[in-house]
């Protein structure tokens, strides 16, 4: 049997390393990898597959930015076609890109079945592109892999049947470990981010990581300066640095926003150059949704610039606190991790670096 791997996005490209790796190991399932092309820069997409260790994908489609719908709908005629040339068996989408949801809707129209991973997750918020997203796809889909306990019960309570939904960890944590391991044995000594780390360890000096590129805090002047101005109040005391994903990096310019000389702005990383950053960071800050899971999977304290999160677990149990946009909020937060009155961690339930092998063995059953 044949699976299709959709991937698009540089969040999908860590979460199907490890499910390619686990379908290697499969004698009864075959893949594809088809990337929808949404991400294109080198350092959004070739650097991952390299590092990360995916092959090369079988199809590559140059769809690339634009609107949501123009987006959506050249990813629809490309992955049709591909679908229509050589028809797999299922098709698995991972996250909540619009290539997961472009690539769902195709397969699902062609009577293809489609398995999601990282199903369930619901923020509430239908402002944010990626809700509709997750809600479409999971409206249908034919198998469900859910990272935590909120995501089966939402799936539960939207009418899902309890054998179709798997709660089998998180791909992007046996990614995290498998790279972290990695990471402890390399020489690092070339990587930007390892020169900044010397610099602040010279000056006996700890540091925090930014990442921010949700389109509610970085396509709107007044919210960029509002966080901005926090930031900047923060590395005051605690020397920040921000590797800045391309849509924030035209909208700094766009908006006259100037971070001032204690945050170090870099461009965006290589996945172990990152790692290497943010696992040693008193604290992270950040709007991103993986990274709200990875910081809990590590321990690394974690505030979220976000008013909800879909990914509930992470400040249930894990290391993430929700500060939302208020700047006296964030600023107050990280005192109190400065202050070691951060809270304290717990790894969550499947978050053991064995979630794609679940993935793999449960789709074999499902498609013999
Ligand atoms: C997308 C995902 C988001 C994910 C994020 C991670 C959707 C709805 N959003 O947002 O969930 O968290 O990826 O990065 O799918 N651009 C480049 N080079 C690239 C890719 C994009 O310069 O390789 C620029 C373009 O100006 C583009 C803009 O970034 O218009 C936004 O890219 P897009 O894929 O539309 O959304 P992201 O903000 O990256």
């Amino acid at each position: 049997k044949k699976i299709y791997i959709v991937a698009g996005a540089r969040p999908n490209f860590m979460k199907i390393a490890p499910i390619v790796r686990a379908l290697k190991t499969n004698n009864n399932l075959t893949y594809k990898i088809i990337h929808t092309g949404q991400h294109y820069d080198r350092e959004m997409n070739e650097v991952f597959f390299e590092e990360l260790g995916i092959p090369q994908p079988d199809t590559f489609m140059a769809t690339g930015s634009g609107t949501h719908s123009q987006q959506t709908a050249k990813i629809m005629i490309a992955f049709e076609e591909c679908c229509q040339t050589e028809r797999p068996d299922a098709v698995l989408v991972v996250g909540d890109v619009n290539s997961t949801l472009a690539c769902s809707i195709v397969a699902k129209k062609l009577s293809i079945p489609v398995a999601h991973v990282e199903a369930g997750l619901r923020s509430g918020d239908m402002t944010m592109p990626e809700e509709i997203n997750r809600l479409v796809t999971d409206s249908i889909s034919d198998w469900f892999f859910t990272t935590e306990p909120s995501a089966t019960a939402h799936l539960r309570r939207e009418g899902k049947l309890d054998s179709a939904i798997h709660h089998v960890g998180h791909v992007m944590v046996d990614n995290l470990l498998f790279q972290a391991d990695k990471l402890a044995r390399i020489d690092t000594t070339d990587f930007e981010t390892s020169q900044f780390k010397t610099a602040q360890a010279a000056q006996g000096k700890q540091y925090g990581v930014i990442t921010l590129h949700r389109p509610s805090n970085v396509d709107n002047s007044k919210m960029m300066h509002q966080i901005g101005s926090a930031l900047m109040e923060i590395a005051n005391e605690l020397p920040l640095i921000f590797p800045v994903h391309p849509r924030t990096r035209s909208n700094l310019d766009k908006f006259n926003v100037d971070l001032g000389p204690n945050i170090t702005l870099i461009g965006p990383q290589a996945y172990m150059a990152f790692l290497n950053l943010w696992k040693d960071a008193a604290v992270v800050l950040t709007d991103s949704g993986g990274l709200q899971e990875e910081t809990t999977a590590l321990g690394v304290p974690c505030i979220t610039i976000r008013e909800n999160t879909e990914r509930p677990i992470t400040v249930e149990q894990g290391s993430n606190v929700l500060a939302g946009t208020n700047p006296e909020r964030i600023i107050t937060e990280v005192r109190k991790i400065l202050q070691n009155k951060g809270k304290r961690c717990c790894r969550p339930h499947l978050w053991d670096g064995k979630a794609a092998e679940r993935i793999v063995a449960i789709l074999a059953k499902e498609l013999l």
